[in-house]
């Protein structure tokens, strides 16, 4: 008898630190008979799979080789179909930028229904970690999570006018290698050259950093920050609150580079 189909799970694993996990992506990890991770979730996270499950490293570090779209849905499928309960484990949260709208509609067109796990995405996790608000009142009304990478790796030509308001925080993912370009494209649209602009690193972990600048120089402080690992841009009024410890940005101050307190 064919073995009876198993199920795939889409878990967000959070921005780094295993216990920003929730309780229902720990479970699902628990339960999993295989684990397709991302490169992004770290070994802690995955040591938590159960003995016997098959662990598979998906890729998706920038400018490194990884397993190709086509193959990663092509192999939850023949796991699912080998009855297994599928962990398909990413960064942060699945739904943003993590490409699961994708991986469920090619499931759903083969007869498996995808559930999502929702995770911490980054943008909460540095906001957590380096004291500032996302929204915050008569500054902030509004947050954009946004890429400015097209699916191609290249920086897109349009959209920046809604990057543009005075009143937006905008989360800037995989934008470490463009924050100049980023910058400049914001300022010609008409956001202050002033604007607070703050990039963090790992944010989550205990190697996080956290660089604080301007707009009109947020290209050249992350370029000489030598960031190596994941990096969230941040632009906006809400971000001139991030702080290591008591420590706080004052206008015009030179850009600052500071790892997390413990
Ligand atoms: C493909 S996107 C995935 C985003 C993820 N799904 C999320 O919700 O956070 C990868 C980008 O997310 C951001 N990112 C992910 N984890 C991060 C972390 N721990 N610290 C800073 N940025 C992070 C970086 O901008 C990175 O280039």
């Amino acid at each position: 008898m064919p073995p009876e189909t198993g199920q795939v799970l889409l878990v967000g694993a959070g921005p780094g630190a295993a216990d920003l996990l929730t309780v229902r992506a720990l479970r699902a990890i628990e339960g999993a008979g295989a684990l397709l991770y991302d490169a992004l979730v770290g070994e802690e996270i995955v040591a938590l799979a159960p003995p016997g499950c098959l662990r598979i490293q998906a890729g998706k570090r920038a400018g490194r080789a990884s397993m190709g779209q086509q193959t990663i849905n092509r192999l939850m499928l023949r796991l699912a179909r080998r009855g297994l309960t599928v962990v398909r484990l990413k960064g942060g949260d699945p739904s943003i930028f993590g490409r699961s709208g994708e991986e469920a509609a090619f499931l759903r067109r083969h007869g498996i229904e995808a559930q999502v796990v929702p995770g911490v995405t980054a943008a909460c996790a540095a906001a957590a970690q380096f004291g500032f608000p996302l929204t915050h009142r008569g500054e902030a009304r509004r947050l954009v999570l946004a890429t400015v990478r097209t699916g191609d790796g290249e920086v897109t030509g349009g959209g920046w006018p809604a990057l543009a308001d005075p009143e937006a925080t905008v989360a800037l993912y995989m934008g470490r290698d463009c924050a100049g370009e980023a910058a400049r494209r914001l300022i010609a649209e008409g956001r202050a050259p002033s604007t607070p602009a703050i990039a963090v690193e790992n944010a989550s972990r205990p190697q996080a950093r956290l660089l604080s600048s301007r707009l009109d120089r947020l290209g050249a402080a992350v370029a000489h920050a030598g960031f190596t690992g994941p990096v969230l841009l941040v632009i906006g009024e809400a971000a001139a609150r991030a702080a290591v410890g008591d420590a706080r940005r004052t206008d015009g101050h030179p850009d600052r580079l500071e790892r997390a307190s413990a």
